[in-house]
């Protein structure tokens, strides 16, 4: 069910990128990662009817960072974002990586309970990030060798 993204899934998951944030990631910046980011590493997420969610991860050094996480939203709630990051999880170590970290709305406690369920802890705040509403994003991280 969860299997590395390729080309062809692109359009599919860029529709759930559009439909998950308010200033969502091109079509061209998704075909980047997939074709040219030799650090980036996509997941989705696919059932009987096609792509209903995806995640991405950037592994440069020792660290891997969350990209993005979304789930169609008729498909929320059924573990499917948890699934998809403990796969990131997985991948992130079998890589070697140390720590994960991501930054997360402070509004939405939705993805910030996924991340503290999954051993994710607050770090800094970053004032201002979202460009959309000048929101700020919270900082979370966790030790992949805990
Ligand atoms: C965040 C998101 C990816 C979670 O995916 P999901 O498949 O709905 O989540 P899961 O069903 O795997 O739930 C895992 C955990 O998340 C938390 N969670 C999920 N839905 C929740 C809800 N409605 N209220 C509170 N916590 C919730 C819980 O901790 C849950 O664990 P539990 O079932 O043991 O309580 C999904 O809500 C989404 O796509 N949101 C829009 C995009 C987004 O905000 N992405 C994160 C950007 S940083």
């Amino acid at each position: 069910m969860i299997r590395q993204m390729t080309t062809q899934d692109v359009e599919a998951v860029h529709r759930i990128e559009v439909a998950a944030f308010p200033t969502p990631w091109t079509l061209d910046s998704f075909y980047y990662e997939i074709n040219e980011n030799q650090f980036a590493h996509y997941l989705v997420y696919e059932d009987h009817t096609g792509i209903i969610g995806f995640c991405g991860i950037w592994l440069v050094i020792d660290a891997a960072q969350i990209t993005n996480v979304a789930v169609l939203e008729q498909a929320r709630g059924l573990g499917i974002g948890e699934a998809l990051m403990r796969e990131a999880m997985r991948v992130a170590r079998e890589a070697n990586m140390d720590t994960m970290s991501l930054e997360v709305r402070v509004t939405n406690t939705v993805a910030q309970n996924l991340y503290r369920k999954l051993g994710f802890k607050n770090g800094g705040i970053r004032k201002g990030y979202y460009t959309d509403n000048g929101e700020d994003a919270l900082v979370m991280w966790v030790n992949l060798n805990e």
